[in-house]
């Protein structure tokens, strides 16, 4: 289980309370599609729903679905998306299908999160159309608006709040400004990084996200909640339903849509009550809790920065907003070597990635259990492997 010593891609751990919930979630059972297979696991989804929406910043009214990542988060947004731009154009994709259907764009950032990609493969949509990014990551909202004005049609924007290797936010006002003179959709894909909202001193860095259509949340990674959990959110519930919704005469759901059955929102039929283990989680932390714990970890983000720098031969390649930290040594070979070291040490453990074609090493302060110590436990492990001479790379 990741401890305060892991900062490998974006994984957190699992609060006590999270866990419990979860293990309880296992021996009850329940299989959460309909509320009538469990009320409870219906109504801790309708609580969860507020909280987030509140803590988050977003339009009170949004629904949400509880599914197993990210990406079928991602899934299930552009779905509602997708039904939604073509049901504007009259095409009912739900019965016509694609095919005849009116082209449908989807515009992302050129350091869009790679599940982008899967989720518009497997909703046949194509490979997207790539806005160009900044040295953060961040789409630039001015190429944004160009390509939206080349062409037409219904389209989609996919941004991004919180780059997996830099942490950086697209301009969200910005693009939602675009997104909707264009008459697009806006997708905000917030894995990790639309937690900031949680907290009065990063709130800021979402600034304009609430404006979007769909957003896109893990459990599993800041919020620490055990896999696999993540949160999608749509302020369009008629077409986030329209997308999800199934029916079948041995089904008891409830037409009148006063309970909650979670089918409706999700494109599992069958599943387990994950609602629990986020309520435990968010019932343990509170407001409080929560914006301590994303401020924390940001901290500890920048001690680990201004540690690391002091360092020989070391180059800080990102801004450091968040949780993320991204930096090199002189050479590729010198920077995937003292990684090797590092990790072998097995002190600390943490992930390499290629950043604009040069080889980097991220740092993802993401478990609750991180503080101070564990940051200057990893910045002496790296000045201890930092002093082991370079190997000639292998012949
Ligand atoms: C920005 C972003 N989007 C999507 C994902 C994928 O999340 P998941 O693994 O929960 O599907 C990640 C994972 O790190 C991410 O950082």
């Amino acid at each position: 289980m990741p401890s305060g010593r892991y900062f490998g891609f974006v994984i957190g751990g699992g609060l006590p309370a999270a866990l419990a919930a979860d293990w309880l979630t296992s021996a009850w059972d329940q299989n959460a599609g309909l509320y009538v297979g469990g009320p409870s696991a219906s109504v801790v989804e309708q609580v969860v729903r507020e909280w987030v929406c509140d803590l988050l910043g977003l339009p009170g009214h949004a629904s949400i679905g509880f599914v197993t990542g990210t990406q079928m988060g991602s899934v299930t947004a552009l779905a509602a998306a997708r039904f939604r731009v073509l049901d504007r154009q009259g095409w009912d994709v739900s019965r016509d299908g694609l095919a005849g259907a009116p082209p449908v764009r989807v515009l992302v950032g050129d350091k869009r999160h790679v599940t982008i990609d899967r989720a518009l493969r497997l909703l046949g949509l194509g490979a997207p159309e790539v806005v160009r990014a900044d040295s953060q990551g961040r789409m630039d909202a001015a190429a944004l608006r160009e390509s939206l004005l080349a062409g037409g049609g219904p389209s989609i924007v996919c941004a991004q709040a919180g780059e997996v290797n830099t942490g950086a936010f697209d301009p969200l006002e910005e693009i939602a400004d675009a997104a909707r003179e264009h008459g697009a959709w806006l997708h905000v894909d917030g894995a990790f990084g639309l937690w900031a909202a949680a907290s009065p001193q990063l709130r800021h860095l979402v600034r304009g996200a609430e404006r979007a259509d769909s957003w896109i949340t893990d459990a599993h990674k800041w919020l620490n909640v055990p896999y696999d959990s993540a949160l999608v959110l749509c302020a369009d519930a008629e077409a986030h339903r329209a997308a999800m919704t199934i029916s079948a005469s041995y089904l008891i759901q409830d037409e009148a849509r006063v309970v909650r059955d979670q089918v409706d929102w999700v494109p599992e039929f069958s599943r387990r009550a994950r609602g629990f283990a986020v309520y435990a989680a968010l019932r343990s932390l509170g407001r409080s809790g929560l914006a301590e714990l994303v401020e924390r970890t940001c901290a500890c983000a920048r001690r680990f920065a201004d540690g690391i720098v002091e360092l020989e031969g070391v180059e800080l390649l990102n801004d450091v907003v968040l949780n993320q930290v991204l930096f090199r040594f002189e050479s590729d070979e010198r920077t995937d070597g003292v990684l090797r070291t590092v990790q072998e040490g097995g002190e600390v453990w943490m992930s390499g990635t290629t950043w604009n074609g040069r080889r980097a090493i991220r740092i993802s302060v993401s478990n609750w259990q991180t503080e101070d110590a564990e940051i200057d436990l990893a910045l002496e492990s790296f000045r201890r492997a930092a002093q082991v001479p370079a190997q000639a790379p292998a012949r």
